[in-house]
């Protein structure tokens, strides 16, 4: 069985999608096969940072509504073991919950890993994908209203999904806001750190480019990330 993992934010922008991508990438990478889910029935993007807007046909609306088959709708993303189903283009489109449990449980036995891109927010939606999820990343950046709105999140989904892992993004090189320190953001969510990413315009350009991360500080930093999520130890280097 594969391992369902839940890209989660309390407030919306912090890098759901962008860690979605780049993270799937590096598993792929690392021999494991992987599908990225983009849980967003309204307004897709996946399809651009990943590369293949032109390739998607159908999206994850169409298999949740059995217009057809998983296997059908998942585009392959280079030749490494990474697919992505895409989200919807239809605004009020939400999925029955136990139509929705039941197609993660699918995603399960077919993918090492499945990485669901949630939108954010507190949802149903979020905590119904937390609770089927083997691990819940939080993604917060530093800065005040991420940083307390992932701690409600933490907080909303303890029942449901007690595995949650913390992703820091967009770290400056200097942190230069009203947060000082990482630890800072570490103590205030209350989760376990799993890494930290940098705020750089080379992840920005890749994602906006829908390119992989060429060899550099960013792709080692997503590689990490994707090592410990397969339960090696890589050093967590926090500044
Ligand atoms: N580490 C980073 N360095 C620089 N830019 C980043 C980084 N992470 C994300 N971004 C940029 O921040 C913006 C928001 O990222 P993204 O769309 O991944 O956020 P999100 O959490 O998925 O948003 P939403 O809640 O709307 O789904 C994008 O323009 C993206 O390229
Ligand atoms: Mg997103």
């Amino acid at each position: 069985m594969g391992k369902v993992v839940a890209i989660a934010s309390g407030k919306g922008g912090t890098g759901k999608s962008t860690v979605a991508a780049f993270l799937a990438r590096a598993l792929a990478e690392q021999g494991r096969s992987t599908l990225v889910v983009e849980a967003d029935f309204g307004l897709r993007g996946l399809d651009l940072v990943l590369g293949v807007s032109q390739q998607t046909v159908y999206d994850c609306t169409d298999v949740l509504e059995e217009r057809c088959r998983l296997s059908e709708a998942v585009v392959p993303i280079g030749r490494m073991g990474l697919w992505l189903l895409a989200g919807g283009n239809s605004a009020d489109y939400m999925p029955d919950m136990q139509r929705w449990v039941r197609f993660l449980q699918l995603c399960r036995r077919c993918y090492d890993f499945t990485i669901i891109d949630l939108p954010g927010g507190l949802g149903e939606l979020v905590r119904q994908s937390a609770e089927v999820s083997d691990l819940v990343l939080a993604v917060v950046t530093p800065n005040q209203i991420a940083v307390r709105d992932c701690a409600q999140l933490s907080r909303v989904l303890q029942q449901r999904a007690p595995l949650q892992r913390l992703v820091i993004n967009r770290v400056p090189k200097k942190l230069n806001g009203s947060i000082q320190d990482l630890d800072e953001v570490i103590d205030r969510t209350g989760i376990m750190l799993l890494g930290v990413l940098p705020d750089s315009e080379v992840i920005q350009t890749a994602a906006e480019d829908g390119k992989a991360l060429a060899e550099g500080k960013e792709k080692t930093a997503f590689e990490n990330l994707a090592a410990r999520l397969c339960g090696q130890y890589r050093p967590l280097v926090i500044r």
